[in-house]
């Protein structure tokens, strides 16, 4: 069997802001209530970055702990791929900001903007540089402050979100070519810019040139994502090789709760293997999927060796899936 190169990842880490904002403490600035949001989308709770917080902050505090979790030194990093769509400035970068922040040396950096699905884009994109020897040890990170992008008269939208971070060490490794390797062993993602109506910032550089709110017809969102999210895992599984049925953990993008047990339904995953936080951090956007896995992790439920299935959907429509094995 020929050798390939794996992207492996060797650490993960996670970081949530201090402030936790409850349904409860909602309820006292729009009309809703906890049941209503419990009910209808699972969610609890939801961290809140202070004023002074950037998200650049929040990614350098999950690098730094994915960092030391592979034994690796921000010296060692000569590539940073940051998932965001809440970036600390509108240029430079926020991959080049953590960088300067973790005091990583010259490299390469750059952000990868696909809202919600940001993190599946970057670990693929990511694993172009490192599957091709061309990154030595990546740091992947989803890192989000979408209170900030909230409009808080808005119901229907500014009690789904929250911020934070969660980051990977990618690294390397010789692989036999087989579904046993461990890393990246494949990947679906997908793009429909015809949905853009569904889910959006109204405010941007070379429109309006304000931030802008979120803005989504969240029932038309619901409606896309199991079908499509379904239609990603299974073309991320025929990329890997696997089956659907082999996966030791599902790391959903938590969106809501109806939607991580409906695709799960769909492609025939058993609900104990479904890893969700949506309780306790809401929709984190890029950030939720390497939350959910640091949790898992720290919980000890995800172990080395196991199988992944990461998949999420967001603003673009994008959407998208990747398999890889711990
Ligand atoms: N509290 C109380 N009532 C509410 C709230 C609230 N927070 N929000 C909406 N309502 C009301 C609506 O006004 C509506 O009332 P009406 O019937 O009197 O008009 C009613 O609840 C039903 O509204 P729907 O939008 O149809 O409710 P639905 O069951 O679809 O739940 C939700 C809404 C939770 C937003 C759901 O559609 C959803 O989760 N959608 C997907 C979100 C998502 O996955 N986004 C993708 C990722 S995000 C990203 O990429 C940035």
């Amino acid at each position: 069997m020929t050798k390939v190169l794996r992207s492996v990842v060797t650490g993960v880490g996670g970081f949530l802001p201090k402030t936790v904002v409850t349904n409860d403490d909602l309820a006292r600035i729009v009309d809703t209530s906890d049941e209503w949001i419990v009910e209808r989308t699972g969610i609890r709770q939801r961290h809140k970055a202070a004023e002074d917080e950037p998200v650049s902050d929040l990614a350098v505090e999950a690098a730094r702990r994915a960092l030391e979790a592979a034994g690796r030194r921000p010296e060692d990093v000569d590539l940073i791929v940051v998932g965001t769509t809440t970036p600390d400035l509108t240029f430079p970068a926020t991959a080049t900001i953590v960088q300067r922040k973790l005091g990583c040396p010259v490299g390469i950096a750059f952000d990868v903007q696909a809202v919600c699905s940001g993190f599946v884009y970057a670990l693929s994109t990511a694993d172009g540089f490192v599957a091709r020897g061309r990154s030595k040890c990546a740091l992947v990170v989803g890192a989000e402050t979408m209170t900030r992008l909230m409009d808080w008269t808005d119901r229907g939208t500014c009690v789904l979100f929250g911020d934070g971070a969660g980051a990977v060490v990618l690294e390397p490794q010789e692989g036999e070519g087989t579904t046993a390797d461990r890393g990246l062993l494949g990947f679906a993602l997908r793009a429909d810019g015809t949905k853009q109506d569904l889910l959006y910032v109204d405010g941007g550089v070379s429109t309006n040139g304000q931030v802008g709110h979120l803005r989504m017809q969240g029932n038309q969102v619901f409606r896309h994502a199991v079908v499509n999210i379904s239609e990603a895992i299974f073309a991320a599984a025929a990329d890997a090789g696997i089956d659907v049925h082999d996966v030791d953990w599902f790391i959903p993008h938590q969106a809501n709760q109806r939607i991580l047990e409906g695709v799960a339904k769909r492609v025939g995953i058993a609900e104990e293997k479904v890893i969700s936080t949506v309780a306790q951090h809401a929709n984190t956007s890029a950030a939720s999927i390497p939350l959910a896995l640091y949790q898992g992790l720290q919980d000890g439920r995800i172990k080395p060796g196991q199988l992944l299935l990461l998949e999420a959907m967001g603003g673009g429509l994008t959407w998208g899936a990747c398999v890889l094995r711990l």
